[in-house]
C-alpha cells in the first residue's frame, strides 16, 4: 500500500531522518516506536506530505506521491492524527468533522446531509452525545476521539496515528485500542506511533524501531521486545 524509499530529512544541522525504507501493506497494523526524537512524527508528516523528503521516493498504492500536496494525499485515503491535538477551537465538535468532510470528500451540505454523516462518525467514536459542545468542553480522552472521527471523516485506507494514547489513563488506552481494532477491521491499514509498549506491541502484527533517524530494527513484536539493538537504544549503552 505505501512503499516509501530512502526517506531523509535534515533539519538545519539536525539529522532527523536517514535513508529510511518504510512499507505499509494493505490492511495492516504496524507500530512505529523509538525514544524521543528518533523522527517518528517527522515520518509520518512526511508521509502525509506536510513535510516534503530531501531525498528518496514515496509510492502510495503503486502512484508515486513524492511530490503530491498532503491535501491530494489526503484525498487518496491518507489520513493522520496529530501528537498534539489541533482542534477548530471555536467550532463546534459536529462542524470540526464537517471541514474535513466538505473539504477531503468534497461533500456539499444540503440537506442537512453532511451533518448526517458528520454525526455518524461522531457516534463511530462514541462521541455523538457531544456534538455541540466546542473542543475545550472534552476531556483528553474526547479530544482524542475527536481527532480520529475527523480524520475518518476523509475516507482513510491508512491512517497514521501519532501518539493518540498520550495522557490516557490505561483504561481509556485499552477502550481507544478497541476501536482501532475495529477500524482495522473495516480494512483501514494502520500506523501506530506510541510510547506505550504494552498497547503497541499488543496492537501491532509488525513493529519498526527508529533511533537517532535511521531504521535500527523491524519485525514481529516478540522479536523486536528480545532485539539487543532495541534495549540498547532505549535503556541506552
Ligand atoms: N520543524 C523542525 N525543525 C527543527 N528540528 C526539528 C523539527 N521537527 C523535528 N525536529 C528534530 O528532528 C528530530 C526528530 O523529531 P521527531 O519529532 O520526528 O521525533 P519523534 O520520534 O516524533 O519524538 P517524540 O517521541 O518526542 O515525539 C528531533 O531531533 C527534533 O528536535
Ligand atoms: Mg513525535
Amino acid at each position: 500500500m505505501l512503499d516509501a524509499k530512502g526517506v531523509t530529512k535534515n533539519f538545519g544541522g539536525v539529522r532527523a531522518l536517514s535513508d529510511v525504507d518504510f512499507r505499509v501493506e494493505k490492511g495492516e497494523r504496524l507500530g512505529l516506536i523509538g525514544p524521543n526524537g528518533s523522527g517518528k512524527t517527522t515520518l509520518l508528516s512526511i508521509i502525509a506530505g506536510t513535510i516534503r523528503t530531501d531525498k528518496g521516493r514515496l509510492a502510495y498504492k503503486g502512484r508515486d506521491i513524492t511530490r503530491v500536496s498532503p491535501h491530494k494525499r489526503a484525498k487518496l485515503g491518507i489520513g493522520r492524527t496529530f501528537q498534539i491535538p489541533k482542534p477548530l477551537s471555536s467550532m463546534t465538535l459536529l462542524d470540526n468533522v464537517i471541514v474535513p468532510l466538505v473539504f477531503i470528500r468534497g461533500l456539499h451540505n444540503k440537506d442537512g446531509e453532511t451533518s448526517d454523516v458528520a454525526l455518524e462518525l461522531l457516534q463511530q467514536v462514541g462521541l455523538s452525545a457531544k456534538a455541540s459542545l466546542r473542543p475545550k468542553q472534552l476531556t483528553q480522552l474526547e479530544l482524542r476521539e475527536m481527532e480520529l472521527a475527523r480524520a475518518l471523516a476523509g475516507k482513510p485506507e491508512l491512517l497514521l496515528l501519532d501518539e493518540v494514547l498520550a495522557g490516557l489513563t490505561s483504561g481509556e488506552a485499552d477502550d481507544v485500542v478497541e476501536l482501532l481494532r475495529g477500524l482495522n477491521g473495516r480494512g483501514i491499514a494502520i500506523v501506530m506511533v506510541e510510547h506505550i509498549m504494552r498497547a503497541v506491541m499488543g496492537f501491532s502484527q509488525r513493529i519498526v524501531v527508529l533511533d537517532f533517524g535511521v531504521k535500527i530494527a523491524e519485525g514481529d513484536p516478540e522479536e523486536i521486545s528480545n532485539d539487543p539493538e532495541v534495549l540498547k537504544a532505549y535503556i541506552g549503552e
